[in-house]
């Protein structure tokens, strides 16, 4: 039986830059973001930075730790995202910025935060400089990301799914992010770098195909001829009978690292 190769082309972008897409992660995964904001160890009063802020709610949420005595700020290269995020909150300051030239004086912050930020950065290092340039000595910086090697999938041709992980993984500026914060941080000097793993796990196909990206990666995968057509509609029709059978099964690993500014 031969099968039709999917549609790929139809499937919306995959942008993860978008605020539909943010709004949706955040509903669908919003426990890995609690559990990095408690280990940021938020207290009232201080002065937290969330760079790479996107549409907000992260900042929102930390300003319900410092209470009105503290001050969060988001800031995020993306006009559109910030302007959403101004006019869904005003007790956050939210401005245009970029990670790479953060537009604060040295030590202003007692805690500098980013999520999912570090995978769209080709200059990581750099990045890391300027965010503990902003914190204050003593203060905490905080960074959470995914390690897009970590993508897994249950399906039953072992090397074609690596693959195509493989292959989504190095559609990202820095899929390794994850894995790499740890040293990052310890190359940065900073002292009591300590670090968890947290999951996330998927059970249904459409998730995975909008929010995990996997219809962009495939579609991808095939225009760059790292899949063929044939190989990419078997897969697809594969895992569509593992969703209606109910034993569809992926998920992603991220790490959050935090750190202390030491002089
Ligand atoms: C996957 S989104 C995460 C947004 C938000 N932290 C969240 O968890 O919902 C990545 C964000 O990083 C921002 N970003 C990427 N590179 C940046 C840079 N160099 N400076 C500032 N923001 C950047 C993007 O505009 C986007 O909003």
């Amino acid at each position: 039986m031969t099968t039709e190769p999917p549609n790929l082309a139809a499937e919306r972008p995959y942008d993860t830059n978008r605020s539909d897409y943010l709004d949706r992660v955040a509903a669908t995964f919003g426990d890995y973001k609690r559990r990095s904001i408690e280990f940021c160890k938020l207290a009232t009063g201080e002065r937290i930075l969330d760079v790479g802020c996107g549409t907000g709610q992260d900042a929102v949420m930390m300003a319900g730790y410092v209470g009105p005595s503290g001050r969060v700020t988001g800031i995020d290269r993306e006009a559109s995202l910030i302007a959403e995020a101004q006019a869904a909150d005003d007790t956050v300051d939210f401005l245009v910025g970029d990670v790479m030239t953060l537009p604060f004086d040295d030590g202003l912050y007692d805690c500098t935060r980013a999520d999912r930020v570090f995978q769209h950065l080709t200059a990581p290092v750099a990045a890391l400089a300027e965010m503990v340039r902003v914190t204050a000595v003593g203060g905490r910086i905080v960074v959470i990301d995914v390690d897009w090697d970590t993508f897994v999938i249950d399906a039953s041709n072992t090397e074609l799914t690596r693959r195509i992980i493989r292959f989504a993984n190095d559609c990202q500026a820095c899929g390794w992010a994850g894995r790499q914060l740890y040293g990052l941080f310890h190359d940065a000097s900073l002292a009591e770098v300590e670090a968890y793993g947290d999951s996330i796990v998927v059970t249904d196909l459409q998730v995975t195909l909008q929010l995990l990206g996997l219809s962009y990666f495939l579609a991808e995968a095939c225009r760059a001829s790292a899949v063929t057509e044939e190989e990419a509609a078997a897969w697809m029709a594969e895992l569509e009978q593992r969703d209606t059978a109910g034993r569809f099964f992926a998920g992603i690993s991220g790490y959050c690292v935090r750190g202390q500014r030491k002089d």
